[in-house]
């Protein structure tokens, strides 16, 4: 039996609290096994509200007294929270409640790390640290007080008073209870200043552990970077004279946007160059990106209730997107991300745990920080911008801000924005909302007279709890190309509506070839049955780097698919235009490297599975290997030319440039591995003087199963160091041949550093089982099993994490009846396992159907 019948949440159910909360003042007397929390909290009946119950949300405390206007009451407790009666005029309530922060192993609310105190609060851990309505549209300021003999003691807002074993800080802007945030440990941090447009000055600090300063220059010149940016491209200043970040080791997700006082998953905002690779710069410059602009779009103007999420992390995400494309490579920009949502938001919206941008109910919100809200959520927004145009974007988002700040909002209210400024009705963009799935696009092309139609019909596949989909507004950009390469309708947005529409480009003085869906404006799956000769020529032609990009693609994804169902050779001639295209100096390495990578096995898989065939996971594994020897035999002359292309002479900067050759290189190397089993990745390995030269070589050597020596020595090097041991773990699983994969996993969870209770340590480790993808739809399903263990065990002590990593399984019914009994069984077995926590119910009911 599950712990407690899980309760289902439904958006249509919204109320609002009968009592607005005027101030919050809080008292903290830590101590790991008894901290005591005193709240003394001012509500008012709120005149919107009908319901006057009063209830306060409580989870994991020790009550030990509670007060009403100075009068001692005994509320009635539960394990959810406590209800009392209270006057139904303006009243102050107190509490003094008794937690274990050093019991606290789930990472929510007020937990230790490393002797550190933290809190994360979102979505709902402020109800572990006291009784409150922890919802996020009762907003309020809040006053703390920390009392400790730590030396770094912190809290949102501005500091106030600082003596001998205490600290106060005062919050001016209302807030959720879910950015709140409390600090406290032995910590360095690396200051800096902002000046502000208008004048203001900020102090900014990192705080560390003491040794981690040496990892703290690009998070603080990444901040700098975003506090810039935000003002000059969307106006928003920011508004609190101090700034601080703090990195802790144990944090279940990346990073989290607590007013004022973001903390950070270490592994997202610590960084140097002998540590961390190009990627892991990238990340980091995003993530503090991300987590800065939530200030103004999360919490300045926050999310009514958990169903409206997208609002603040579709939009976030969004914005982040744009800040790197302006930081880095627009282009390459685009094609990771869409990358990166086929091979994480596609599978989930295309399987059981598909659900909308905006749910309509949950039984565990935090099972809803998912690809879907976040990556779709921003593409939805990305849609509507190229609906609009650029200034209108900017004409709503000027109002949203002016309309809505303070407040707690809805996607009606978003959406309203949008209409307000720009006339259009947004009713049937807003199925964008409401729809679950990945809608599929089909096109058919006429040519009649010199008039070139194309013709397209969207349909979207039925998904849980939606049998019929309606229509929805699909932007579509296409450019037409003539014969001879040249583009005679340059980028045109069709607007389609309809099921089925047709677009007529009229005097076309020969059948043009399509350039569709440029700079992939709609996330749907294109199924376009273009002629191989069609995507050759698009490769070789296209002015639209996305679109260019995706005709190689394509091209190598028709190639693998044959050689699976049909067992043909690589086909030779993408192989040789991919070539020409990789060996053209004046194109950007970033975009070669890009245009060499493959379509993952696990969208090789779905693509399978949609043609009607069982995947098998060894034939997957076998095409694209083969695919790639063909590659290093047919590129043999001229791989040494590009490696020395990709070679960075400067001394090492995170930078677009130097990442892109350095990504080239990386490709290269690993089709030179393949013709000299391991020979330059041993030298790579050995002279590198950074930690992308020395990750990639060590990927090439565990990739071709050669890899002994070097896994020894980056041990030694390295045993010290959390963040680059996770890589260590990460990799050999990652890259394992997928026969050795779970054993290699198994050994690697007896391995004395696998500290699996640190979500880094146990999503590298278990996150790179389920990331090799044939490892882990090994036949016997042994990769199932020892996921399913770990997930078992991790769950009694951190629902969270676990529940996540469940995820794993959301393809298991494409496979062959072997394994689908296999997986089945083990996630039965783990639904039956008494005292699961609901997180993991939930998933896992969900994917069981
Ligand atoms: N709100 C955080 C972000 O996206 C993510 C997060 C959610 C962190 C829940 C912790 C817990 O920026
Ligand atoms: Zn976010």
């Amino acid at each position: 039996m599950k712990d407690a019948s899980p309760q289902t949440v439904y958006l249509k159910d919204y109320t609002p609290f009968g009592y607005t909360v005027e101030h919050v003042d809080l008292t903290f007397r830590l101590s790991p096994d008894a901290t005591r929390v005193i709240s003394r909290i001012r509500f008012a009946p709120n005149p919107a509200a009908t319901d006057r119950t009063f209830f306060l949300h409580g989870e994991e405390l020790n009550l030990i007294s509670a007060r009403i206007d100075g009068a001692e009451v005994s509320p009635e407790v539960t394990d959810k929270g406590l209800t009392c009666e209270v006057p139904d005029t303006p009243f102050t309530f107190e509490a003094e409640v008794e937690i274990a922060p050093a019991r606290n192993t789930a990472l929510e609310g007020l937990y230790m790390s490393n002797g550190m105190y933290c809190t994360q609060c979102e979505a709902e851990g402020f109800r572990k640290i006291t009784y409150y309505p922890d919802r996020p549209d009762v907003m309020a300021t809040f006053d703390v007080r920390i009392e400790s003999d730590l030396p770094v003691l912190l809290s949102n807002g501005n500091p106030g008073p600082r003596g001998e074993g205490h600290a106060e800080w005062s919050d001016p802007w209302p807030k959720p209870a879910y950015l709140f945030a409390l600090v406290a440990g032995e910590l360095e941090a690396r200051s800096d200043v902002f000046t502000t447009r208008s004048g203001a000055r900020v102090d900014l600090n990192l705080w560390v552990r003491p040794g981690d300063l040496h990892k703290t220059e690009w998070g603080i010149e990444a901040l700098k970077k975003s506090m810039r940016w935000d003002e000059e491209v969307y106006g928003r200043e920011y508004d609190l004279d101090v700034f601080n970040i703090v990195a802790v080791d144990d944090f279940n997700m990346g990073a989290m946007e607590n007013k004022g006082l973001n903390i950070f998953n270490s592994s997202a905002v610590l960084a140097s160059p002998d540590t961390s690779t190009d990627a892991n710069f990238e990340r980091i410059e995003a993530i503090i990106a991300h987590e800065y602009f939530h200030n103004w779009t999360g919490n300045r103007i926050t999310c009514r209730d958990w169903f409206q999420l997208c609002l603040k992390e579709g939009l976030t995400v969004f914005r982040d997107s744009q800040f790197t494309a302006d930081m880095r490579s627009a282009p390459v920009k685009r094609i990771s991300d869409v990358i990166a949502l086929r091979a994480r938001q596609f599978p989930e919206d295309q399987g059981p745990l598909s659900h909308p941008v905006r749910p309509e109910s949950f039984q565990e919100i935090n099972n809803f920080y998912t690809a879907t809200v976040y990556e779709k959520g921003a593409e939805v927004i990305g849609m509507l911008k190229r609906l609009v145009g650029d200034d209108a974007y900017s004409k709503a988002l000027d109002l949203y801000f002016e309309r809505h700040d303070g407040e707690a909002c809805t996607i009606e209210d978003w959406l309203k924005v949008f209409e307000d400024a720009t006339g259009r009705d947004l009713a049937q963009f807003k199925r964008w909302y409401s729809q679950s799935g990945t809608p599929r696009l089909s096109v058919e092309e006429r040519y009649e007279g010199s008039d070139y139609t194309l013709t397209f019909r969207q349909t979207t596949p039925p998904t849980p709890g939606q049998a019929e989909k309606a229509p929805q507004v699909l932007p579509i950009a296409v450019g037409l190309l003539n014969p001879n390469g040249d583009e005679v309708v340059p980028t045109t947005l069709l607007e389609m509506t309809e099921g089925e529409q047709s677009f007529t480009f009229p005097n076309m003085p020969s059948k043009p070839v399509p350039s569709l869906l440029r700079g992939f404006s709609a996330p749907v799956v294109l199924d376009h049955e273009a002629s191989g000769e069609d995507k050759a020529f698009l490769l070789a032609h296209d002015t639209d780097p996305y679109s260019r990009w995706e005709a190689g693609r394509s091209l190598a994804r028709a190639s693998l698919i044959a050689s699976i169902l049909e067992r043909t050779e690589p086909d030779a001639a993408y192989l040789d235009g991919l070539k020409r295209l990789v060996t053209d100096p004046a194109l950007d390495p970033a975009f070669r490297a890009l245009m060499m990578s493959l379509p993952s096995q696990n969208e090789l898989a779905q693509v399978l599975h949609e043609k009607g065939v069982t995947p098998d996971p060894d034939a997957i594994f076998e095409a694209v290997e083969s695919l790639l020897r063909a590659m290093a035999e047919r590129w043999r002359d001229v791989l040494p030319a590009l490696a020395e292309e990709a070679r960075v002479s400067a001394p090492y900067a995170p930078d677009a440039e130097q990442s892109g050759k350095r990504a080239l290189g990386s490709a290269v190397l690993g089709l030179q591995t393949r013709l000299d089993g391991g020979a330059a990745a041993k030298a790579q390995f050995e002279n590198a003087d950074n930690m992308t030269l020395s990750l990639s070589a060590l990927g090439a050597l565990v990739r071709a199963d050669a890899a002994e020596d070097a896994l020894a020595a980056f041990e030694t090097r390295w045993s010290g160091d959390r963040l680059v041991m996770d890589k260590w773990f990460g990799i050999q699983i990652m890259l394992a041949p997928p026969q050795v994969a779970p054993d290699r996993t198994r050994a690697l969870t007896e391995h004395p550093a696998f500290d699996w209770t640190n979500p880094n340590r146990f999503r590298a480790v278990m996150g790179s089982l389920a990331g090799n993808h044939a490892g882990f739809h090994r036949a016997d399903g042994a990769g199932y099993e020892i996921l399913g263990e770990w997930l078992s065990r991790l769950d009694e002590k951190n629902p969270q994490t676990a529940a996540r990593m469940a995820s794993a399984f959301q393809t298991w019914t494409r496979y062959d009846d072997e394994r689908r009994a296999k997986a089945r069984a083990t996630l039965e077995r783990l639904y039956e396992k008494p005292g699961l926590s609901g997180d993991m119910a939930e998933m896992v009911g969900r994917m069981l159907g």
